[in-house]
């Protein structure tokens, strides 16, 4: 998969987690664009993640990673965009299916409920499975609304 620049974006929930991701793409010599938050005071988590969604459809980034306690607010607010596949993953294997079958270019982690090893693992699976295609070409082409 080419990888790009990967756009960041949490809430206070998922800032600290959003640090750990930091340092593995660090490590893993992959580049990325933080859009916020940038501390961990409170915040609203569509702030950032409309700003990543944004990002991705300018061009900016080519995939991202959003992250707040539950993931389902950052989830939300990512999927209103059109171009947007955020998939929301707490075990590696869900990562693994959501790039085999739904293409997508986000992943949604869940800060308050996934430890640093989880959110690795998550990661390797994210970033190093292939879409397969086929069939599932015409099922993600059926999720934006006309
Ligand atoms: C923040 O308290 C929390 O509501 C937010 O991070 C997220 O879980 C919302 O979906």
């Amino acid at each position: 998969m080419e990888k790009g620049i990967i756009g960041l974006a949490s809430d206070h929930a998922g800032y600290a987690l959003k640090q750990y991701v930091k340092e593995y793409l660090d490590r893993h010599q992959m580049p990325y664009r933080d859009y916020g938050c940038f501390s961990e005071e409170s915040c609203d988590y569509p702030d950032f993640a409309h700003q990543l969604a944004e990002g991705i459809e300018k061009g900016e980034c080519q995939q991202g990673i959003g992250i707040c306690g539950t993931g389902e607010g950052v989830s939300m607010t990512l999927n209103k965009h059109a171009n947007i596949r955020a998939g929301l993953c707490w075990a590696p294997e869900i990562a693994e299916m959501t790039r085999k079958h739904n293409d997508a270019n986000i992943l949604v982690m869940p800060g308050r409920f996934i430890d640093n090893e989880t959110a690795e693992a998550i990661m390797d699976k994210f970033f190093n499975t292939e879409f397969e295609g086929g069939r599932h070409i015409r099922r993600i082409n059926k999720i934006p609304l006309p």
